[in-house]
């Protein structure tokens, strides 16, 4: 059989359910083959049996609905490899919105950064890859908290992001200039409504917020001024339509509303308030 094909014979399993970028990528990755090996070298005979062996095994995960970052154990986030676990959020690329925004706020000056519901750690990790800033990645999950203090190893800022087990705010200690999160935000009736990938296979705990999903966020906007730093900046993924619940929030909290950024789709998803002076 020859590698094209196996990704043929693939593609016509899929019916057509799974992108074609999915399966190449899988073939690749079973395989140890680069892109461009793949490419060169599709129309040869293949002759690693225990590489088929994988593939089939993996397209049978794909095909059940399981995340192809799950299958592969990495996701790549803000143009790095994160390593990933069914423990922890699949990272997504409306996510790097908010690390671009916290960047740009940053403006690369040195600063005291919270991470709230830290998961895979790649909010935390990006901010500090490219800023000199001090991060403490807060999460409650164990299995989670491990996922992440491997990609601090990976990433070798032991020395600048924290790991720390928590529920939403770590004591109170030194402020911080900046609180990031991405906190779950789906109501239970956004979860049954999520594709089945997202349903079965991802945590609840990192997806689910109370009965209308903003619990998490209410409860952390609530807390942050106690924790940030005069004239500190808090930022907070959001999710579809709760703009407004948000705003009603920080209004509560005392905090300023500064701006909402969208995501690729339109959809208000990042929101960034600040403290007064
Ligand atoms: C939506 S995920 C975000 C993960 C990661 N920051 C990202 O952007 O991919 C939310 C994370 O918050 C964690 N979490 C949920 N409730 C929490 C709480 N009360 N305190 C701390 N972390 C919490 C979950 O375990 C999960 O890892």
């Amino acid at each position: 059989m020859l590698y094209s094909d196996l990704f043929a014979w693939a593609l016509r399993r899929c019916a057509g359910n799974e992108l074609p970028t999915a399966i190449e990528v899988l073939i690749e990755d079973s395989f140890s083959l680069s892109r461009s090996r793949f490419w060169i070298q599709k129309n040869q005979v293949i002759r690693d049996a225990k590489g088929v062996r994988r593939f089939r095994r993996r397209l049978r995960r794909l095909l059940a609905g399981e995340p192809l970052a799950y299958i592969l154990r990495e996701k790549e986030f803000f143009g790095h490899a994160f390593a990933v676990s069914p423990a922890v959020l699949v990272p997504r690329p409306e996510t790097e919105l908010l690390v671009e925004k916290a960047l740009e706020l940053l403006g690369g000056k040195a600063a005291r950064v919270l991470d709230i519901g830290a998961g895979s750690g790649c909010i935390a990790i990006s901010i500090a890859l490219h800023a000199p800033v001090a991060v403490t990645a807060l999460e409650k999950s164990r299995p989670a908290l491990r996922v992440l203090k491997r990609n601090i190893e990976r990433f070798k800022l032991l020395e600048r992001v924290h790991p720390q087990a928590g529920d939403l705010f770590p004591p109170a200690g030194e402020p911080y200039e900046m609180i990031v999160a991405n906190p779950p935000y789906l109501s239970r009736g956004d979860l049954r409504q999520a594709p089945r990938s997202v349903r079965f296979f991802e945590p609840a705990e990192a997806l689910v917020a109370g009965a209308k999903g903003t619990e998490a966020l209410e409860r952390i906007i609530a807390g942050a001024p106690r924790q940030l730093a005069p004239g500190g900046r808090l930022l907070l993924e959001i999710g579809q339509g709760q703009r407004r619940s948000v705003s009603a929030f920080l209004k509560a909290a005392g905090l300023r509303e500064v701006e909402c950024v969208r995501d690729y789709a339109g959809i208000e998803r990042v929101i960034v308030a600040q403290k007064d002076r």
